[in-house]
């Protein structure tokens, strides 16, 4: 079942989704990621970069970036290393958005999808997470060139390993927990439309990219350029 990625829809990727059901995921995605410690990846990747460029002073996008959560976890990164941050979250839901400035996410909040971002938006650092399985094999190409050309200093994809075990444990976990119906439906979804590590591979040669590739606890693919 889980050998090919699917392209099963994600309700969260639905247009028509309103305001109410959206921000009923983003609070249980929330959840799930502070449970299931999503952020750390992210936040040790940052120190390794930081410790390799001598940076006291980054601008950082997050792509795909939800209700700004690994935005948040980033901002108070930034203050225990006494790092000088300008965060930007994009997003092509405005629900996204809203959700982001009631959470008093510190951050720029931008509503488009992400192939129709100003091309003179740069960043040092772009990351993303739980981003990437929305996206088709086409679009992931296409996305790897665009962190190229986004990112000065590094850039960061975080994301699911389509697996039987974590597919498994999720499958009960947002049943039991009682989490949101978007959540439900669109959790084992997420990690059919995941990825082992040959297609990152794959992805990446298609691209021309040199990206290293590596696995991370819990069941993710950290994909990277520094
Ligand atoms: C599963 S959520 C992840 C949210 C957050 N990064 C997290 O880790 O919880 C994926 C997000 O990507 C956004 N998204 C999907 N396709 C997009 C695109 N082409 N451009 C911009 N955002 C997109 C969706 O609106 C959604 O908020």
């Amino acid at each position: 079942m889980l050998r090919h990625r699917s392209a099963a829809a994600e309700w969260m990727d639905d247009a028509a989704a309103t305001e109410p059901e959206f921000a009923g995921a983003l609070r249980d995605l929330a959840r799930i990621n502070r449970l299931s410690l999503a952020y750390r990846p992210t936040l040790r990747w940052l120190d390794a970069l930081v410790a390799r460029t001598g940076a006291r002073r980054l601008s950082i996008l997050d792509v795909g970036a939800g209700g700004g959560d690994m935005l948040l976890a980033i901002d108070a990164w930034a203050r225990r290393r006494g790092i000088a941050v300008e965060l930007t979250g994009l997003d092509r839901s405005p629900w996204a958005a809203s959700y982001a400035a009631a959470a008093g996410v510190p951050a720029r909040m931008i509503t488009a999808d992400l192939f129709d971002l100003d091309p003179a938006e740069r960043f040092d650092v772009v990351v993303c997470s739980l981003f990437t399985h929305h996206l088709p094999e086409d679009a992931l190409v296409r996305f790897l060139g665009w962190l190229e050309g986004r990112a000065r200093l590094g850039w960061l994809v975080s994301d699911l390993h389509r697996h039987w075990l974590p597919w498994g444990f999720v499958w009960g976990a947002v049943r039991l927990l009682r989490m949101d119906p978007m959540v439900i439906h669109d959790s084992t979804i997420s990690i059919a439309r995941g990825f082992i590590r040959a297609d990152w591979s794959r992805l990446a040669a298609a691209a021309g990219v040199p990206a290293r590739i590596r696995w991370a606890f819990p069941f993710r693919w950290l994909v990277s350029r520094s």
